[in-house]
């Protein structure tokens, strides 16, 4: 046998642990996402290891259907797409209408947001739908998950219920999942985490890029292989010890991403990316002392009888396709010129900025020495450039101490000019107000046609102004309490 000598070196290779990459060398930065020390060496079987998924895959679950063949895109039948409900509708509707048969379905988002919660809802609402459900969690013991669906159901045990059909198995090794898989054929599977879920036969540390794709990847067979779908919770860290689920978001059918602020039960859910549905929903939930609440209801943060407060303007704002009625306030006090400070919450900060110098400018407000705070209630976020008419207003209501008479509201862009812009959606978003009992909305005047029955067209910041002197839409609050009015306003129980 003819031995060259000349055997290629084994190489080390580096991969990126944010994006992916491949380096021949340790870099403290990765060069391609410019990312600081994210790259970890690859263990030297592991690329044929990666390749070999789909072999080691099919060695575990069998052998199924016959090789694939190519044929002619005219000859393709369209199979029919099966969704199953995860009977929540807010979750459904994310999704395009329920999970598809066969698709993976990724949910990222930063500890302790509520991930398990919601899977573990979708777990009990698919079985109840009549599904056999799996719940695999390898962060939790089984117990834990017994406990967390007794606390979502108001129960003390859970009995029959419509539970009969749905397991829990409590194990990290996927290998191990599979098996259990196979033998349950469950219609519904539930991954709970991604991170924390390992091959045994990689040498890598559980949570490493190897593992996670690899591991990843056969899950996405099982899914096909199967047509059962699987979601699969994948953990967002800061410091990126962890492999975030970006690595995961081409392998998979639909990225959600889970977001909210801990301090707030609001949680919203978006889709980064859909195979089967628009990108455009987002679900809205409330965490309570039983799980996630869905949020229906379009004014479920506005409180109907609160009196109007200088510095408060309600904005039917869109979140997907829905209108959201969404209060914007602002405070507006004496700080020291030069150093006013500008602090904006659930807004985009640089249109803040930008909105208070149109306001100098064109409505006559000296801001140079005041500080201005403005956040919205409830802690949505609301960065649509159509909430910058609310805003302002609140601004030139905390800066003057006048409030909007009841049942006023405003939707609108506004340009450096101090001009109002148009807005989409406009009728939407003016109905569902309308339906709400507001008499006076405020719009762009380009649409107060279209926009239709109690529709109030604005051309400029600067005829707000107007508004103001003329006292049309605003009274001026009464600065002291007389008792009686005191003792409405502090209660004991
Ligand atoms: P969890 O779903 O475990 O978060 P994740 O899987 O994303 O890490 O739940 C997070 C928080 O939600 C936890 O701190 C407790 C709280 N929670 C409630 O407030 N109400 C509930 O009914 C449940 C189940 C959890
Ligand atoms: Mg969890």
């Amino acid at each position: 046998m003819y031995d060259s000598g000349l055997m290629a070196k084994a190489k080390n290779i580096y991969q990126c642990r944010s994006c992916n990459a491949t380096a021949l060398t340790w870099m403290g930065k990765c060069s391609s996402c410019g990312e600081w020390d994210s790259l970890e060496l690859q263990a030297q079987a592991q690329s044929t290891s990666t390749l070999n998924a789909a072999a080691n895959f099919a060695a575990t679950v069998g052998q199924f259907g016959d090789a694939a063949e190519a044929i002619k895109i005219l000859e393709i039948d369209a199979p029919k797409i099966g969704r199953m409900s995860t009977g929540i509708q807010e979750l459904d509707r994310v999704l395009g209408g329920g999970l598809v048969q066969g698709s993976v379905v990724l949910v990222g988002g930063d500890p302790g947001i509520g991930k398990s919660t919601l899977m573990m809802q979708a777990a009990i609402g698919a079985a109840r739908e009549g599904n056999r459900v799996l719940y695999a969690t390898s962060e939790e013991s089984a117990y834990q998950c017994k406990l967390r669906a007794e606390r979502l159901l108001e129960v003390e045990e859970v009995s029959e219920n419509g539970l009969d059909s749905l397991f829990v198995l409590a194990d990290t090794d996927l290998a191990r999942i599979t098996t259990q898989v196979m033998e349950l054929r469950p219609q519904f599977l539930v991954v709970d985490s991604i991170q924390m879920t390992y091959r045994s036969d990689i040498e890598s540390a559980p949570g490493s890029v190897s593992q996670i794709r690899r591991c990843c990847l056969e899950l996405v067979y099982l899914a096909r292989q199967l047509q059962m779908p699987i979601m699969i919770v994948g953990h967002v860290t800061k410091d990126g010890q962890l492999a975030g689920p970006r690595l995961l978001e081409h392998l998979v059918d639909v990225v959600l991403n889970f977001e909210g602020d801990r301090h707030y039960a609001l949680r919203g859910l978006r889709s980064a990316k859909n195979r089967f549905g628009t990108t455009l929903e987002i679900g809205l939930f409330e965490m309570g002392q039983h799980g996630l609440q869905e949020v229906v209801d379009a004014a479920a943060f506005l409180d109907p009888d609160a009196p109007p407060r200088a510095g408060a303007v309600v904005c039917p704002a869109m979140h997907g396709s829905r209108s959201l009625l969404i209060e914007v306030q602002a405070l507006v006090t004496q700080g020291t010129i030069g150093q006013a400070r500008r602090r904006a919450s659930g807004l985009d900060g640089n249109r803040f900025t930008m909105l208070t110098a149109v306001l100098e400018q064109h409505a006559n407000l000296k801001l140079a020495d005041q500080d201005i705070y403005v956040s919205t209630v409830g802690g949505l976020k609301l960065t649509e450039p159509a909430v910058d008419l609310a805003l302002c207003l609140a601004m030139i209501g905390a800066y003057n101490n006048k409030v909007l008479r009841k049942g006023v509201c405003a939707i609108g862009e506004v340009g450096l000019g101090g001009e109002l812009r148009t807005v989409p959606q406009i009728e939407q978003r003016v109905a569902q107000a309308r339906r709400r009992g507001y008499s006076k909305i405020l719009v762009p005047i380009t649409q107060v046609e279209v926009a239709g029955q109690n529709a109030v067209g604005v051309a400029s910041i600067a005829d707000l102004q107007d508004l103001f002197e003329n006292i049309k839409y605003f009274s001026t609050p009464k600065t002291r309490l007389s008792d009686d009015k005191k003792e409405e306003r502090i209660k004991y129980a």
